[in-house]
């Protein structure tokens, strides 16, 4: 499929998707998250396909939803499109999304960092949630992941004053994982992509998938969730070749299987 409004690749494993509006700094329009969806969709069921990347082309990740799109809709019209079940369909991705940002992930933009597995982070790079400013609130999950992430007080604050978060405090209230100079974020996002795609596949999707459980779900519910999940990579090639390369002290070679 032609896109619009990202430009796709795939190297070594790894799926990249960049968003390409930079003229607005990337402003997610409909069409745009439709497309991210569209890729990363494809790069799911795509076998060779290990890892998923998302970044932003130009000075941005992205600033938030477009607003030229947004500003004349009503609650009818919103109700009717019914655009977030997109939102929902980005959150069954299977595979490990990694999402690398430089510069603002304002507003959607930062649901969008939200929805990645792991962050990377550029020291320039800036988070927040400026809905409040405009006087509506987030709508793709903000104000239920950030709480998840950080606590009921902090994303008060932060939701509540629209307050932008530099990569350093994003980092250290654990929204980030690593923070790199600017021009290395890439070549750092593509490198532990690359290592990650080569860790037992059925095993990095089983985690996914139970640590998404954790966030969802009670500790109880949760830890049952997990222990299936662990009986059942013990019907899998890969536990035992992991584990008969673990005790002949050699490389385990993974088929996904
Ligand atoms: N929607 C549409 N256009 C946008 C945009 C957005 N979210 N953000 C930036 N642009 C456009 C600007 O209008 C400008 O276009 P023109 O050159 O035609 O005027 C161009 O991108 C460059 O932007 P600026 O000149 O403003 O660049 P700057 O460096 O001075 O400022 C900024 C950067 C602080 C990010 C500023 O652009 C800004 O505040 N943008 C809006 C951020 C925002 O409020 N995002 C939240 C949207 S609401 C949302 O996301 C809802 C949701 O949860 C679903």
């Amino acid at each position: 499929r032609e896109y619009q409004c990202i430009v796709v690749s795939e190297a070594e494993g790894v799926g990249s998707i960049e968003l390409n509006r930079p003229r607005v700094l990337n402003a997610l329009n409909r069409q745009m998250v439709g497309e991210i969806l569209h890729a990363m969709e494809h790069f799911d069921a795509d076998e060779g396909v290990r890892v998923i990347v998302l970044t932003g082309r130009g000075r941005a990740f992205a600033a938030g939803a477009d607003i030229d799109e947004m500003m004349h809709e009503d609650t009818v019209s919103l109700e009717m499109m019914n655009q977030f079940t997109d939102w929902d369909r980005l959150a069954c991705i299977k595979k490990p999304v990694i999402g690398a940002v430089h510069g603002f992930a304002l507003g959607g933009a930062f649901e969008l960092a939200l929805c990645c597995d792991m962050l990377f982070a550029a020291e320039t790079a800036s988070f927040g949630f400026p809905e409040v400013q405009l006087g509506i609130m987030p709508g793709a999950g903000g104000t239920q992941r950030l709480t998840k992430l950080l606590g009921k007080t902090k994303a008060m604050e932060w939701l509540m004053t629209g307050k932008r978060i530099s990569a350093q405090e994003a980092h250290k209230y654990g929204i980030v994982n690593e923070v790199f100079a600017d021009e290395v974020l890439m070549e750092e996002t593509m490198k532990f992509a690359a290592a990650l795609g080569k860790q037992a596949p059925l095993a990095v999707r089983l985690i996914k998938e139970s640590v998404l459980k954790a966030v969802d779900h009670s500790l109880y519910e949760g830890m049952q969730f997990e222990r299936k999940n662990f009986y059942l990579l013990f019907s899998s090639e890969d536990q035992k070749e992991g584990m008969a390369a673990f005790k002949e002290k050699r490389v385990p070679h993974f088929k996904g299987r």
